[in-house]
Protein backbone atom coordinates (compact mmCIF):
# COMPACT_ATOMS: atom_id res chain seq x y z
CA UNK A 1 0.00 0.00 0.00
CA UNK A 2 1.35 3.25 -0.90
CA UNK A 3 0.39 6.44 1.17
CA UNK A 4 0.64 9.87 0.15
CA UNK A 5 -0.10 12.52 2.25
CA UNK A 6 0.21 16.27 1.42
CA UNK A 7 -0.46 19.14 3.48
CA UNK A 8 -1.57 22.15 1.30
CA UNK A 9 -1.81 25.48 3.95
CA UNK A 10 -3.81 28.73 3.74
CA UNK A 11 -2.77 31.95 5.52
CA UNK A 12 -6.65 32.86 5.76
CA UNK A 13 -7.01 33.26 9.85
CA UNK A 14 -11.05 33.04 9.99
CA UNK A 15 -11.76 30.51 12.31
CA UNK A 16 -15.36 28.61 12.46
CA UNK A 17 -17.52 29.29 14.73
CA UNK A 18 -17.82 27.83 18.31
CA UNK A 19 -20.11 24.43 18.04
CA UNK A 20 -18.87 24.03 14.61
CA UNK A 21 -16.49 21.23 14.07
CA UNK A 22 -12.83 22.52 13.18
CA UNK A 23 -11.34 19.15 12.07
CA UNK A 24 -13.83 16.73 9.88
CA UNK A 25 -11.92 13.34 8.82
CA UNK A 26 -14.15 12.24 5.73
CA UNK A 27 -12.81 8.80 4.60
CA UNK A 28 -14.37 8.13 0.41
CA UNK A 29 -13.88 12.27 0.47
CA UNK A 30 -12.61 11.63 -3.67
CA UNK A 31 -16.16 11.24 -5.08
CA UNK A 32 -19.62 11.11 -4.56
CA UNK A 33 -21.48 11.98 -1.50
CA UNK A 34 -17.92 11.93 0.82
CA UNK A 35 -16.60 14.67 -1.83
CA UNK A 36 -19.66 16.68 -1.83
CA UNK A 37 -19.77 16.47 2.30
CA UNK A 38 -15.97 17.75 2.18
CA UNK A 39 -16.70 20.70 -0.72
CA UNK A 40 -19.58 21.64 2.01
CA UNK A 41 -17.10 21.66 5.20
CA UNK A 42 -14.38 23.41 3.29
CA UNK A 43 -14.52 26.76 4.82
CA UNK A 44 -11.70 29.63 5.72
CA UNK A 45 -9.57 28.14 9.01
CA UNK A 46 -11.40 24.35 8.82
CA UNK A 47 -8.95 21.28 8.99
CA UNK A 48 -9.77 18.68 6.49
CA UNK A 49 -8.03 14.78 6.44
CA UNK A 50 -9.36 13.00 3.04
CA UNK A 51 -8.97 9.33 2.44
CA UNK A 52 -9.62 7.51 -0.73
CA UNK A 53 -7.88 5.46 -2.99
CA UNK A 54 -7.30 7.48 -6.26
CA UNK A 55 -4.61 9.80 -6.52
CA UNK A 56 -5.78 11.82 -8.95
CA UNK A 57 -9.56 12.55 -7.67
CA UNK A 58 -7.51 12.86 -3.99
CA UNK A 59 -5.43 15.92 -5.27
CA UNK A 60 -8.37 17.28 -7.38
CA UNK A 61 -10.62 17.45 -4.53
CA UNK A 62 -7.35 18.48 -2.12
CA UNK A 63 -7.26 21.88 -4.21
CA UNK A 64 -10.80 22.03 -4.68
CA UNK A 65 -11.15 22.65 -1.11
CA UNK A 66 -8.02 24.52 -0.89
CA UNK A 67 -9.86 26.91 -2.91
CA UNK A 68 -12.31 27.00 -0.78
CA UNK A 69 -10.07 28.18 2.24
CA UNK A 70 -9.83 25.11 3.86
CA UNK A 71 -6.13 23.31 5.28
CA UNK A 72 -6.14 19.97 3.92
CA UNK A 73 -4.12 16.41 4.57
CA UNK A 74 -4.92 13.35 2.20
CA UNK A 75 -4.31 10.00 2.61
CA UNK A 76 -4.12 7.42 -0.65
CA UNK A 77 -5.16 4.27 1.11
CA UNK A 78 -7.82 1.41 1.43
CA UNK A 79 -10.15 1.48 4.13
CA UNK A 80 -9.72 -2.37 4.50
CA UNK A 81 -6.17 -1.46 6.04
CA UNK A 82 -6.86 -1.25 9.40
CA UNK A 83 -3.09 -0.19 10.30
CA UNK A 84 -2.86 2.45 7.63
CA UNK A 85 -6.18 4.04 8.84
CA UNK A 86 -5.15 4.11 12.32
CA UNK A 87 -1.88 5.29 12.27
CA UNK A 88 -2.77 7.79 9.99
CA UNK A 89 -5.73 9.01 11.89
CA UNK A 90 -3.57 9.08 15.17
CA UNK A 91 -1.03 11.18 13.26
CA UNK A 92 -3.92 13.71 12.15
CA UNK A 93 -6.03 13.39 15.69
CA UNK A 94 -2.52 14.19 17.22
CA UNK A 95 -1.86 17.19 14.73
CA UNK A 96 -5.37 18.67 16.00
CA UNK A 97 -8.63 16.90 17.15
CA UNK A 98 -10.79 15.38 14.98
CA UNK A 99 -14.25 16.78 15.93
CA UNK A 100 -15.71 15.57 13.09
CA UNK A 101 -15.64 11.93 11.51
CA UNK A 102 -17.38 10.75 8.28
CA UNK A 103 -17.16 7.40 7.31
CA UNK A 104 -18.57 7.60 3.29
CA UNK A 105 -16.06 4.93 1.98
CA UNK A 106 -17.74 2.37 0.63
CA UNK A 107 -18.49 -0.29 -2.94
CA UNK A 108 -21.46 -0.15 -4.45
CA UNK A 109 -23.72 0.37 -7.89
CA UNK A 110 -23.17 -2.30 -10.57
CA UNK A 111 -19.94 -3.68 -8.53
CA UNK A 112 -22.73 -5.10 -6.03
CA UNK A 113 -25.15 -6.27 -7.77
CA UNK A 114 -24.25 -10.60 -8.38
CA UNK A 115 -26.02 -13.05 -11.02
CA UNK A 116 -29.25 -14.50 -10.05
CA UNK A 117 -27.45 -17.34 -8.42
CA UNK A 118 -26.20 -14.93 -5.85
CA UNK A 119 -23.12 -13.57 -4.86
CA UNK A 120 -19.46 -15.85 -5.07
CA UNK A 121 -17.77 -15.63 -1.75
CA UNK A 122 -15.18 -13.39 -2.92
CA UNK A 123 -17.54 -10.77 -4.12
CA UNK A 124 -19.20 -11.35 -0.88
CA UNK A 125 -16.34 -11.04 1.16
CA UNK A 126 -15.11 -8.00 -0.85
CA UNK A 127 -18.17 -5.97 0.01
CA UNK A 128 -18.57 -6.76 3.33
CA UNK A 129 -14.95 -5.86 4.09
CA UNK A 130 -15.41 -2.08 2.48
CA UNK A 131 -18.64 -1.28 4.03
CA UNK A 132 -18.31 -2.87 7.13
CA UNK A 133 -14.54 -3.06 8.07
CA UNK A 134 -14.35 0.04 6.27
CA UNK A 135 -16.54 1.96 9.15
CA UNK A 136 -15.35 -0.31 11.77
CA UNK A 137 -11.11 0.78 10.80
CA UNK A 138 -12.44 4.45 10.51
CA UNK A 139 -13.69 5.16 13.63
CA UNK A 140 -12.10 2.55 16.45
CA UNK A 141 -8.74 4.38 16.48
CA UNK A 142 -10.89 7.74 17.59
CA UNK A 143 -13.18 5.75 20.31
CA UNK A 144 -11.20 6.29 23.29
CA UNK A 145 -9.42 9.88 22.29
CA UNK A 146 -13.33 11.21 21.72
CA UNK A 147 -14.34 9.70 24.79
CA UNK A 148 -11.24 10.76 26.77
CA UNK A 149 -11.90 14.02 25.64
CA UNK A 150 -16.09 13.68 26.01
CA UNK A 151 -16.39 15.25 22.65
CA UNK A 152 -16.88 14.36 18.75
CA UNK A 153 -18.90 13.61 16.34
CA UNK A 154 -18.85 10.11 14.38
CA UNK A 155 -21.19 9.98 11.29
CA UNK A 156 -21.71 6.75 9.24
CA UNK A 157 -22.75 6.65 5.95
CA UNK A 158 -25.09 3.69 5.47
CA UNK A 159 -27.89 2.85 3.43
CA UNK A 160 -31.88 2.50 2.96
CA UNK A 161 -30.56 -0.49 1.55
CA UNK A 162 -29.70 -1.67 5.06
CA UNK A 163 -33.31 -1.72 6.31
CA UNK A 164 -34.32 -3.89 3.83
CA UNK A 165 -33.05 -7.35 2.03
CA UNK A 166 -33.18 -6.07 -1.81
CA UNK A 167 -32.54 -9.29 -3.85
CA UNK A 168 -30.44 -7.09 -6.65
CA UNK A 169 -27.77 -7.07 -3.73
CA UNK A 170 -27.62 -9.40 -0.49
CA UNK A 171 -24.07 -8.72 0.26
CA UNK A 172 -24.34 -4.94 0.08
CA UNK A 173 -27.65 -4.74 2.38
CA UNK A 174 -25.93 -6.88 4.69
CA UNK A 175 -23.17 -4.96 4.77
CA UNK A 176 -25.50 -1.54 5.33
CA UNK A 177 -27.55 -3.21 7.78
CA UNK A 178 -24.39 -4.33 10.04
CA UNK A 179 -23.03 -0.76 10.11
CA UNK A 180 -26.48 0.95 11.21
CA UNK A 181 -26.59 -1.12 13.86
CA UNK A 182 -22.94 -0.94 14.95
CA UNK A 183 -23.92 2.59 15.05
CA UNK A 184 -26.85 2.54 16.66
CA UNK A 185 -24.85 0.80 19.57
CA UNK A 186 -22.28 2.89 19.68
CA UNK A 187 -24.49 5.83 20.44
CA UNK A 188 -26.12 3.92 23.26
CA UNK A 189 -22.35 2.86 24.23
CA UNK A 190 -20.61 6.33 24.13
CA UNK A 191 -23.45 9.15 24.21
CA UNK A 192 -23.11 8.87 27.99
CA UNK A 193 -18.92 9.80 27.69
CA UNK A 194 -20.43 13.25 25.51
CA UNK A 195 -20.10 11.77 21.65
CA UNK A 196 -22.32 11.63 19.07
CA UNK A 197 -23.16 9.05 16.43
CA UNK A 198 -25.21 9.84 13.08
CA UNK A 199 -26.89 7.08 11.19
CA UNK A 200 -27.05 8.14 7.14
CA UNK A 201 -28.82 6.37 5.90
CA UNK A 202 -29.12 7.32 2.12
CA UNK A 203 -32.06 6.71 -0.92
CA UNK A 204 -30.61 7.46 -4.27
CA UNK A 205 -28.10 10.11 -4.56
CA UNK A 206 -26.68 10.94 -7.79
CA UNK A 207 -23.20 9.68 -7.71
CA UNK A 208 -20.88 7.62 -9.71
CA UNK A 209 -22.06 4.61 -7.71
CA UNK A 210 -25.88 4.88 -8.17
CA UNK A 211 -24.89 5.93 -12.07
CA UNK A 212 -23.79 2.75 -12.85
CA UNK A 213 -27.06 0.78 -12.20
CA UNK A 214 -29.01 -0.26 -14.80
CA UNK A 215 -32.31 0.53 -12.97
CA UNK A 216 -34.08 3.74 -12.35
CA UNK A 217 -33.39 5.43 -9.75
CA UNK A 218 -36.39 7.28 -7.66
CA UNK A 219 -36.57 10.09 -6.04
CA UNK A 220 -32.61 10.43 -6.27
CA UNK A 221 -31.05 13.24 -4.76
CA UNK A 222 -28.26 15.22 -6.47
CA UNK A 223 -24.94 14.65 -4.10
CA UNK A 224 -24.56 18.33 -3.25
CA UNK A 225 -27.95 18.38 -2.04
CA UNK A 226 -27.60 15.00 0.04
CA UNK A 227 -24.46 16.77 1.85
CA UNK A 228 -26.65 19.52 2.98
CA UNK A 229 -29.12 17.54 4.51
CA UNK A 230 -26.58 15.57 6.17
CA UNK A 231 -24.82 18.65 7.30
CA UNK A 232 -27.99 19.85 8.72
CA UNK A 233 -28.71 17.18 10.93
CA UNK A 234 -25.46 16.83 11.81
CA UNK A 235 -25.17 19.69 12.99
CA UNK A 236 -28.67 19.66 15.20
CA UNK A 237 -27.20 16.15 16.50
CA UNK A 238 -29.36 13.29 14.81
CA UNK A 239 -29.23 10.33 15.33
CA UNK A 240 -30.36 9.42 12.18
CA UNK A 241 -30.29 11.32 8.50
CA UNK A 242 -32.67 9.51 6.61
CA UNK A 243 -33.57 10.86 2.99
CA UNK A 244 -35.73 11.68 0.56
CA UNK A 245 -38.81 10.99 2.64
CA UNK A 246 -40.78 9.07 0.09
CA UNK A 247 -38.04 6.30 0.45
CA UNK A 248 -38.24 6.73 4.08
CA UNK A 249 -41.94 5.70 4.34
CA UNK A 250 -42.26 2.84 2.18
CA UNK A 251 -39.26 1.26 4.22
CA UNK A 252 -41.48 2.15 7.35
CA UNK A 253 -44.39 0.57 5.92
CA UNK A 254 -42.21 -2.30 5.11
CA UNK A 255 -41.68 -3.73 8.53
CA UNK A 256 -45.00 -3.89 8.96
CA UNK A 257 -45.89 -6.34 6.34
CA UNK A 258 -45.86 -10.35 6.81
CA UNK A 259 -42.93 -11.47 5.75
CA UNK A 260 -43.93 -13.40 2.91
CA UNK A 261 -46.35 -10.47 1.31
CA UNK A 262 -42.72 -8.29 1.60
CA UNK A 263 -40.84 -11.66 0.08
CA UNK A 264 -43.64 -11.46 -2.73
CA UNK A 265 -43.39 -7.86 -3.41
CA UNK A 266 -39.53 -7.45 -3.68
CA UNK A 267 -38.87 -10.58 -6.01
CA UNK A 268 -41.33 -8.85 -8.33
CA UNK A 269 -38.74 -5.65 -8.43
CA UNK A 270 -36.33 -8.40 -9.79
CA UNK A 271 -38.95 -10.38 -12.61
CA UNK A 272 -38.34 -7.97 -15.45
CA UNK A 273 -34.56 -6.84 -15.79
CA UNK A 274 -32.58 -8.92 -13.79
CA UNK A 275 -30.68 -9.70 -16.83
CA UNK A 276 -29.94 -6.25 -17.37
CA UNK A 277 -28.91 -5.61 -13.95
CA UNK A 278 -26.75 -8.80 -14.37
CA UNK A 279 -22.93 -7.70 -15.18
CA UNK A 280 -22.32 -10.81 -16.06
CA UNK A 281 -25.29 -11.30 -18.21
CA UNK A 282 -23.86 -11.22 -22.11
N1 LIG B 1 -25.12 6.93 -4.31
C1 LIG B 1 -26.15 6.34 -3.73
O1 LIG B 1 -27.24 6.24 -4.31
C2 LIG B 1 -25.99 5.79 -2.33
C3 LIG B 1 -27.16 5.38 -1.68
C4 LIG B 1 -27.07 4.89 -0.40
C5 LIG B 1 -25.85 4.80 0.23
N2 LIG B 1 -24.72 5.20 -0.42
C6 LIG B 1 -23.45 5.09 0.30
O2 LIG B 1 -22.79 6.32 0.29
C7 LIG B 1 -21.39 6.11 0.37
C8 LIG B 1 -20.71 6.93 -0.72
O3 LIG B 1 -21.15 6.45 -1.98
P1 LIG B 1 -21.18 7.37 -3.27
O4 LIG B 1 -22.49 7.25 -3.87
O5 LIG B 1 -20.62 8.68 -2.93
O6 LIG B 1 -20.18 6.55 -4.21
P2 LIG B 1 -18.92 6.97 -5.10
O7 LIG B 1 -19.16 8.23 -5.79
O8 LIG B 1 -18.61 5.74 -5.88
O9 LIG B 1 -17.78 7.19 -4.00
C9 LIG B 1 -17.31 6.13 -3.25
C10 LIG B 1 -16.16 6.65 -2.42
O10 LIG B 1 -15.68 5.58 -1.60
C11 LIG B 1 -14.28 5.45 -1.80
N3 LIG B 1 -13.90 4.06 -1.65
C12 LIG B 1 -14.51 2.97 -2.16
N4 LIG B 1 -13.88 1.87 -1.79
C13 LIG B 1 -12.83 2.26 -1.02
C14 LIG B 1 -11.81 1.58 -0.36
N5 LIG B 1 -11.72 0.25 -0.37
N6 LIG B 1 -10.91 2.31 0.34
C15 LIG B 1 -10.97 3.66 0.36
N7 LIG B 1 -11.92 4.36 -0.25
C16 LIG B 1 -12.84 3.65 -0.94
C17 LIG B 1 -14.02 5.98 -3.19
O11 LIG B 1 -12.71 6.48 -3.27
P3 LIG B 1 -11.61 5.98 -4.34
O12 LIG B 1 -12.32 5.61 -5.59
O13 LIG B 1 -10.69 7.14 -4.44
O14 LIG B 1 -11.00 4.84 -3.65
C18 LIG B 1 -15.00 7.13 -3.26
O15 LIG B 1 -14.45 8.28 -2.68
C19 LIG B 1 -21.16 4.62 0.22
O16 LIG B 1 -20.93 4.06 1.49
C20 LIG B 1 -22.48 4.13 -0.36
O17 LIG B 1 -22.74 2.79 -0.04
C21 LIG B 1 -24.77 5.71 -1.69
Amino acid sequence: MTDLQTTITTTDDKRPSPGIPEHVAITGGTSGIGKALAMHYAKPGRLLSIIGRNETRLAQVARDCRDLGAVVDILQADVTNADAMHDWLHTRDDHQPIDLLIASAGMGGVDVVPPSSGEDGPLARQILSTNTFGVVNAVTPLLSRMTGRRSGHIVIVGSISGAIGLPQSPAYCASKAAVQVYGDALRRLIGQHGVRVTNVLPGFVDTPMSQSLDMARPFCWPAEKAARRIARDVARGARQSVFPWQLRTLIGLQKFLPLALSDFILTQTIKHGWESADPKAD
